[in-house]
């Protein structure tokens, strides 16, 4: 160990890494979006013996200037326009400095006294975003996957009571042995495949989940939601949760809210809406509306490291009856976290809460993203993004080799290169077309979307998802999908 004391040591290491972040920071306009090396080209870097002696931060960091950071896919980059991952708020970034520094146990309230507070504090800010009312409350996730499996669980333990009222407790105490026939839950094909994981997780088995087709927007179809439910209740299942969208993985859409909330309502089932990605629309005034009935869920998924810009990772469940939902599905008391101080701290104890137990002080990034922005700040970069993808749209649909699939809800952009020679072929082949497309722009390093599949078809898939990106950006991609879509044309025809 050095002779040098901690705060030395973080101030020299902190000098060195503010360099490295500010470097990288400033390169990243420029730098390739997309990283070309291999597997095995990182593993020649990093395939080094157990280290036996320490070595010095300099050395530990040269390494990481050398090998990692180049490395590197460029999430934070303008043009990367990937899936809901974004640029991170510098606020965000040295957040997690000072998280690690103080390094609080945010799982129980005598570990982190301030970090459960400022936890309860921007969850109540989420909760009031969405339109829940003071009695909702809910907890940090890692992100949306777990956020999902926490809701979802809620739905499974509730089930029993909801129609039956039977114990509360008896799923989480017996599992599913507790039931006397299979739990059925329901979400569009479009969902995000943490909804399947959390039912296979959960014990109900991933052929519970119900996936009901989409419209040509690639909405749920209610009406085949409401036969589905018919059947399963007619063959002696018991619907439990209908899992709404609101901002889809692969089209950024929003399913029927209210709808689903009154489809949910009349069934007794648990209502849940996955708006990890498009709850950042409730700060604007302008697109709030697309989420009417959001606030009739029992249960939210909002990702603060989606459209919030706070790093990874940062999700959370809101629930809209409050801590002891999530209490009676997960609440315990270890020998060594039960000294009794008079029961207030209780309640700030979010190992109680879900999963986790040593979590990390992640509200900070949060809470510090939310003063940093404001509500305004944060309005007004949603709005700007999908102004942004608007002109996108406008630009695309110029082009005669474009063609657009689905309409603008969030700020995701769904096309398909489809140029006559293209348009002539079979569909295998005028799949084959899209995904070249999509992986001659990720070699060229110049910009990063991915592909998709929708209705079966594959299709290119934009999400805009940086404070960086600007217009001129929007228009290096068009002209980059020109560009690279005439290059493989010809490819194709000289073949
Ligand atoms: C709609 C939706 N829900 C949930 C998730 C899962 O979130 P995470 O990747 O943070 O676990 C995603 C991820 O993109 C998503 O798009």
């Amino acid at each position: 160990m050095s002779s040098e004391s901690l705060s030395q040591q973080h101030e020299r290491l902190g000098h060195a890494v503010t360099r490295l972040i500010s470097e990288h920071a400033a390169q990243l306009d420029s730098a390739p979006v997309t990283a070309s090396a291999t597997p095995a080209d990182l593993k020649q870097l990093f395939d080094e013996a157990l280290p036996i002696a320490g070595t010095s931060g300099e050395e530990i960091l040269a390494q990481f200037a050398r090998d990692v950071a180049p490395h590197a896919m460029q999430i934070p980059s303008p043009r990367y326009f990937g899936q809901f991952n974004p640029t991170p708020l510098a606020i965000g970034v040295w957040a997690d400095a000072l998280c690690s520094a103080l390094n609080q146990n945010a799982g129980a309230w005598h570990n982190g006294p301030t970090s459960a507070m400022i936890e309860t504090q921007v969850l109540r800010w989420l909760c009031e975003l969405i339109g829940y009312g003071p009695s909702a409350f809910g907890t940090l996730a890692s992100g949306g996957s777990e956020a999902n499996l926490i809701a979802l669980k809620c739905a499974r333990d509730g089930a029993l009571d909801r129609p039956s009222g039977r114990a509360p407790r008896d799923i989480c105490e017996h599992g599913m042995r507790a039931m006397d026939a299979d739990l059925t839950v329901y979400a569009s094909e479009q969902c995000h495949f943490s909804v399947e994981k959390s039912v296979d997780i959960l014990g109900m088995g991933r052929k519970s989940l119900r996936k009901i087709e989409t419209d040509e927007r690639f909405h749920i179809r209610t009406d085949l939601l409401r036969e589905q439910v018919e059947t399963d209740r007619r063959d002696g299942r018991i619907p439990c949760c209908i899992v709404g969208i609101a901002g889809a993985t692969s089209t950024g859409v929003i399913d029927p809210l209210p709808e689903l909330a009154a489809i949910a309502r009349e069934n007794h089932c648990w209502f849940h809406v996955d708006a990890a990605y498009g709850g950042g629309l409730a700060f604007s005034e302008k697109h709030k509306e697309k989420l009417l009935g959001i606030e009739q869920a029992d249960s939210i998924t909002f990702d603060p490291h989606k459209w919030m810009f706070v790093p990874f990772a940062c999700g959370a469940t809101l629930v809209r009856d409050g801590g002891d939902v999530l209490r009676r599905s997960f609440d315990i008391s270890p020998e060594y976290l039960s000294e009794d101080r008079g029961g207030a701290d209780v309640e700030y104890d979010f190992f109680r809460y879900g999963q986790m137990g040593t979590r990390r002080f992640n509200a900070l990034k949060l809470w510090m993203g939310f003063k940093f922005m404001g509500k305004r700040g944060y309005a007004e970069t949603v709005e700007r993004h999908i102004q942004l993808t608007e002109y996108l749209v406008s630009r695309l649909d110029e082009l005669p080799d474009f063609e657009r699939i689905g309409e603008i809800e969030t700020a995701v952009c769904c096309f398909r290169y489809l140029p006559e020679a293209v348009r002539a072929s079979s569909p295998e082949e005028q799949d084959r077309v899209q995904q070249a497309l999509q992986q001659r722009i990720e070699k060229s390093g110049k910009a990063f979307f991915p592909s998709t599949i929708l209705h079966g078809r594959r299709a290119l898939r934009v999400n805009i998802n940086s404070f960086l990106t600007e217009r001129r950006h929007v228009d290096d991609l068009v002209e980059l999908l020109r560009e690279e879509g005439k290059a493989l044309l010809n490819r194709l025809k000289s073949n």
